[in-house]
């Protein structure tokens, strides 16, 4: 009997969020090491089961289940089959992206449209490229009314430190609108993903403040206060930052991050909540800059550490605040 499984992981913004819900504008994105697994199985008929539901489901809508299979939907009509003319399945998808009911702030979303989509993909033989499975997902979210920049599924895609330029999404959702799905993915959407090589020495560390936010609800508080002077001024620090972790310039990626944490700091006071405004301040004295990831309002934090006995003072105050490290790893 046939069986595949695959995985997908998370990511967390470096720079340039909200800013880059704006097309044109630039994001630096990581992806997070914590997986999501989906195995695929031959089967009668499609049965669709997630961890994070105590239920499994067929193809008969589920609001539960509406990202998976509106992902296994937008893959049949990309293939111009319907659900019958295709082999049926049961897939399976584990590794909840939280801790006692409280999700991380990752990306499980983006996680698991990307991991249905890379399932299928390995099931059916398509060998869909990184590429087709962004556009993919990015075709399925805003088909859901998702409001988010699709940087999250451009980084969990990719499965690598990211720069998204963003496309425009409302041109895009016309054109589904309008055209097949065919003819829309084999458009130029207007976006640009690049692969971020660092090489600088140091450390990468996620602070999780155990605390949940809705990023659909953050960016519907805080988009109306995006300014032309705060995408200027956050596109220049992106790109300086994105060039000096490239040449190894630690002085310029500590400027322009605390310049972008400074630029979301005046954006909007929901951003740096108690927690995060903790996790940046506990960076004082130590070769580290820290700031909120994403969104905010919750959800995970990051520094950037370029000294390893600083890590740990900056881990052990992160505790001492009930900030959790949920992961750590050299960029170069
Ligand atoms: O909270 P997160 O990690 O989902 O990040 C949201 C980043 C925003 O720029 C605020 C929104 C987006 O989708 O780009
Ligand atoms: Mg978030």
């Amino acid at each position: 009997m046939k069986m595949i499984k695959v995985q997908t992981g998370g990511k967390l913004y470096i720079a340039g969020e909200y800013a880059v819900l704006t097309p044109g504008q630039t994001a630096i994105i990581k992806n997070i090491p914590i997986h999501m697994t989906a195995v695929v199985k031959e089967a009668r008929a499609i049965s669709l089961f997630s961890d994070m539901f105590d239920y499994a489901v067929g193809m008969t809508p589920d609001s539960k289940y509406a990202l998976i299979q509106q992902s296994i939907m937008t893959l049949f009509d990309y293939l111009g089959k319907s659900a019958e003319e295709m082999p049926a399945f049961s897939l399976e998808i584990t590794g909840k992206m939280e801790r006692d009911g409280k999700k991380f702030g990752i990306g499980s979303s983006g996680s698991v449209t990307v991991l249905t989509l890379k399932a299928l993909s390995a099931f059916y033989d398509l060998n869909l490229s990184a590429d087709v499975l962004f556009k993919l997902a990015s075709y399925t979210l805003l088909k859901l009314g998702d409001n988010g920049s699709m940087g999250d599924i451009a980084c969990i895609a990719y499965d690598d430190l990211v720069a998204f330029t963003s496309f425009d999404r409302q041109q895009v959702a016309k054109w589904t609108a309008e055209e097949s799905i065919q003819e829309v993915l084999d458009k130029d959407w207007g976006y640009r993903i690049e692969r971020i090589k660092p090489a600088l020495p140091c450390e990468f560390l996620v602070g999780w403040t155990m605390q949940p936010s809705i990023s659909r609800d953050m960016i519907n508080l805080v988009k109306s206060a995006i300014t032309p002077e705060f995408l200027a001024e956050t596109q220049k620090q992106v790109l300086i930052c994105q060039k000096a972790l490239e040449s190894a310039d630690k002085e310029n990626v500590k400027t322009s991050l605390q310049n972008v944490s400074d630029l979301l700091l005046g954006l909007s006071s929901a951003i740096y909540n108690d927690k995060l405004l903790a996790l940046k301040a506990a960076e004082d004295g130590l070769d580290v800059i820290a700031k909120s990831s994403g969104s905010g309002g919750g959800d995970c934090g990051i520094a950037i550490s370029f000294n390893r006995e600083d890590s740990q003072v900056l881990i052990k105050r992160w505790q001492e605040v009930g900030i959790e490290l949920l992961d750590m790893e050299e960029l170069a």
